[in-house]
């Protein structure tokens, strides 16, 4: 067997994405959620897991520096990288969506500024839509962008809603729903070809019960 290395994202979602590696039967040293240590190996040494920053495991696995990856959706559409999405792990579901201050509206003439951490995917969305934009790119807290003036409309994600509610503002536009998928590097997929497939139907296996 080779060994297969698994990029997964920090953050949010790390939570059940371990749960369900727990599930497989797969045992990762040390690995919980709140460790600060960012390589795990498991007891036969057949994976490697890394952790980095969500935007990076789609380069990670397009760059082949892991075969697999797991990561948001949202990430996979902001990175365009070239990788096969194979599996939907229901998990850290979401979507993504235009949203702002309800009675908002823009002065013809006037750009339409958006704010957003994801500014490709809102250059593809307004673009599909004819409409050429501003992008203001935040790394955060972007609600605040339409509330302040410093953009007309967000583009984010949205879970419960709870953030734009708390801060007055409403879905314009509903976009793609976003959840944690399973990317494959492509060469990987033809040179790993069973241990891609082996794991991925473990995940199946343990998605089940
Ligand atoms: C995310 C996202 C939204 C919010 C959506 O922000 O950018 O702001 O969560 O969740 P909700 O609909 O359940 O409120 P996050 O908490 O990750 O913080 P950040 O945007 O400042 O990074
Ligand atoms: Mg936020």
């Amino acid at each position: 067997m080779e060994r297969i290395t698994i990029a997964l994202a920090k953050g949010r979602p790390a939570k059940s994405t371990i749960e369900l590696l727990k599930k497989t039967g797969s045992r990762f040293q040390d690995l919980h959620e709140d460790s600060r240590k960012l390589l795990f190996y498991n007891e036969d040494n057949t994976m490697k897991l890394i952790f980095v920053k969500a935007l990076d495991v789609p380069t990670y696995v397009e760059k082949g520096a892991a075969d697999i990856g797991i990561v948001g959706k949202d990430n996979i559409m902001e990175s365009e990288a070239d990788v096969y999405e194979l599996l939907d792990l229901q998990i850290g579901k979401c979507m993504f969506a235009v949203a702002g201050k309800p009675n908002h509206t823009v002065p013809s003439g006037k750009p339409l500024t958006i704010a957003t951490k994801y500014p490709n995917v809102a250059r593809r969305h307004f673009q599909k839509k004819g409409q050429e934009i501003e992008v203001v790119k935040l790394n955060g807290s972007v609600e605040l962008a339409p509330i302040i003036g410093l953009a007309d409309y967000i583009v984010d994600i949205v879970e419960t809603g709870n953030t734009l509610r708390e801060n007055g503002l409403v879905v314009h536009e509903e976009m793609d729903a976003i959840s944690t998928r399973l990317i494959v590097n492509k060469a990987s997929f033809a040179t790993k070809s069973k241990e891609v497939q082996q794991f991925i139907q473990q995940l199946r296996t343990a998605m089940e019960g």
